[in-house]
């Protein structure tokens, strides 16, 4: 009996010496220590040992057990452990490595240039709001004092969609959806796309973006306005900015004006930026005209204001010096990088 567990142990031993793989250790378990393995079957022989040598072998087998559950204790111990070596050096960091940069685009000047001019009309209390493209004629038109047969009709060039619905040739139509609401005072300006009917050139788009503003309250005068048209230039084109109102038409302000600002490339002596004049125009606006606030609901004796519209690409190709507007419609990223 002795000899043959001496075997047994032996072979188990020398078994689980030659396993490579935990999967192997686990093998060598079953065949010897597991339920019908081999050194179980000693055990259940017991009956046919002699009674007086039953304790002693019994005591042999569990001590052949001990020592091989040992035995494969540590040598799994010692395989994992060298798999968990060998993991992680084949996983090792390489923290000095340069890392992989994420290409995430470049936002575009029109929305640096917009974001700029809605700081600025932020920080002297306007609100933000907007308005559909996709536009009423009579709120683009009508409500604007330009009726069916109004000149200025023609000059927008407009796209529409059927007899009473047009894609916005202007902003100033979200003039005429806030005044309605009634909610007064009025301090907001409406950015967003419009649309004219116009070939693609170095100054012109069909699709292009405005900033409409719009202030209604008590005792607005034509000084508010110039007033807050010059903090908007200096904010925007430096402290050094002169504005110039000429007289103009706009149908839905009276009196209305165009602004032109000191050329800040140089200085307003005349160069090839401002085309030898010092000035540049930059935007159209005037007094809401008393029939607009009539049609919008709002009562001219007791409430006045004045609007503005600009061009948010004209300010961008100004303020980046960008000579061809294509080149803000191409979202080429070499060119947006740079701004
Ligand atoms: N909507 C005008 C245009 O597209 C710009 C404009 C001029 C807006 C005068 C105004 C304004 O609010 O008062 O040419």
């Amino acid at each position: 009996m002795n000899e043959k567990l001496q075997s047994i142990k032996e072979q188990a031993l020398a078994q689980i010496q030659a396993a490579d793989v935990p999967e192997k250790l686990n093998e060598v378990r079953v065949k010897f220590l597991g339920k019908k393995g081999e050194l179980t079957a000693v055990l259940k022989s017991m009956k046919d040992v002699a009674p007086e040598i039953r304790p002693k072998v019994g005591q042999m087998v569990n001590e052949a057990r001990e020592e091989l559950e040992a035995a494969l204790a540590e040598t799994k111990a010692i395989m994992e452990k060298a798999i968990r070596e060998a993991k992680l050096k084949e996983e090792v960091i390489d923290v000095t490595l340069p890392s992989k940069k994420n290409m995430v685009g470049h936002r575009h000047p029109n929305t640096i240039a917009l974001e700029e001019v809605e700081r600025i009309f932020i920080g002297m209390g306007y609100e933000v709001v907007e308005g559909p493209e996709v536009e009423y004629d009579e709120y683009n038109f009508e409500k604007l004092n330009i009726p069916a047969d109004h000149p200025a009709k023609d000059e927008q060039d407009t796209f529409y969609i059927n007899k009473d619905i047009v894609l916005r040739t202007q902003t100033s139509p979200v003039q005429a959806r806030v005044m309605e609401q009634g909610q007064l005072p009025i301090r907001m300006i409406a950015p967003g796309r419009v649309f004219r009917s116009d070939e693609v050139d170095a100054t012109h788009s069909p699709s292009f973006h405005q900033i409409e503003g719009l202030v209604i309250d008590k005792n607005i005068s034509f000084a508010d306005l110039k007033g807050t048209l010059e903090v908007f230039a200096k904010e925007l084109f430096g402290p050094e900015t002169k504005t110039k109102f000429r007289p103009h038409h706009f149908p839905f302000t009276e009196p209305s004006a165009e602004v032109d600002v000191s050329c800040f490339k140089c200085g307003g002596k005349g160069c090839r930026f401002c085309k030898g004049s010092g000035w540049i125009e930059i935007l159209g606006c005037g007094m809401v005209h008393p029939h607009v606030l009539e049609m919008c609901g709002i009562d001219p004796e007791e409430y006045c204001g004045f609007a503005f519209g600009v061009g948010l690409e004209r300010i961008a190709l100004l303020k980046y010096e960008i000579d061809d507007m294509r080149l803000l419609y191409e979202n080429d990223i070499r060119f947006l990088k740079q701004f």
